[in-house]
């Protein structure tokens, strides 16, 4: 087998070929495909069954796995390394707030954002529940030089909202809410293996720091329309047992809530760590963001 990557498209992604990601890994091997994670931003293992161990024994070779220590309500009962994406537990009758359903970045309201997430669909739907992926170096390079000077300078408040709280008993609502702060970040990150600038906004960015809240929603609108422009973007078709991993530090995803809800969507997926960055906001946050 010969390990060969193909494009999925003009912003990002490619399909890994030649490849069993079930078997352990040569470390000359995973490092053709590492290369390749840090060129395309986010690789696609069509139709590969992976067991749950499998799944988290694969994701080591990013690095640190989460254990879901601050996502109790989604985490695997007897796989703490993995959260649950499903359409069983949704039940707003809200068509907007099925979770996901903001252009983000994972755990970006956290001080430690995460590296790398892979996703290993377990049941799909028929239509619909595509993934998108945002190349967020192209939303940043594609910014006049002068808003990019503009954005330089700024950090912005990301917050996960209280919806990620952990309310099942009153020790861990308190633990959750301590450890979901608020959290300031550059607007503008340099990729620490790359060295490349990407625009870090998305849904969960609610203010801007040091900014009156009507200058702050107007730059973040534009900001968050720019990087939602269908040229940054790949839009993953799941099929059964596709696993797909990303890259958090270049790159915006949304999942889609566009199927039909007495089909089932459900989702494996482990979080890789990323290096600690931003710092916990204290100010008040009066903006709530855009919902893009
Ligand atoms: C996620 O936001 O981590 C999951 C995206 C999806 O459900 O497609």
């Amino acid at each position: 087998m010969t390990l060969q990557f193909r494009p999925l498209c003009y912003a990002l992604g490619a399909e890994v070929t030649g490849i069993d990601i079930r078997s352990p890994i040569a470390p000359d091997i995973f490092s053709e495909i590492y290369q390749a994670f840090l060129k395309y931003s986010a690789l696609l293992f069509r139709g590969t069954p992976v067991t749950r161990e499998q799944h988290i024994a694969f994701s080591r070779y990013f690095g640190e796995v989460d254990n879901n220590d601050r996502a109790l309500r989604i985490r695997h009962p007897d796989y703490h390394e993995i959260q649950i994406i499903t359409s069983k537990i949704k039940t707003t009758s809200d068509p907007t707030a099925f979770a996901g359903q903001v252009w983000h970045s994972d755990q970006s309201y956290s001080t430690v954002p995460a590296k790398a997430t892979l996703l290993h669909a377990l049941q799909v739907p028929t239509i619909g529940g595509d993934t998108m992926v945002a190349n967020m170096y192209l939303a940043y390079e594609s910014l006049s030089a002068t808003m990019q000077k503009i954005v330089e300078g700024l950090h912005a408040v990301h917050f996960g909202g209280k919806a990620r709280l952990d309310n099942s008993t009153p020790e861990r609502a308190a633990e959750t809410a301590r450890q979901n702060l608020p959290t300031a970040h550059p607007l503008v990150q340099v990729h620490p293996e790359t060295g490349r600038k990407s625009l870090f906004v998305g849904g969960k960015v609610k203010q801007i720091v040091g900014m009156h809240p009507d200058e702050s929603t107007m730059l973040l609108k534009f900001l968050c329309e720019h990087a939602a422009r269908s040229q940054f973007m790949y839009r993953h078709q799941w099929q059964k047992d596709d696993v797909l991993v990303w890259d958090n530090r270049c790159t915006n995803h949304i999942g889609l809530g566009d199927y039909d809800r007495s089909q089932q969507r459900n989702i494996d997926r482990t979080t890789v760590i990323g290096l600690p960055g931003g710092y916990p906001y204290t100010g008040s946050v009066d903006y709530q963001g855009p919902r893009l």
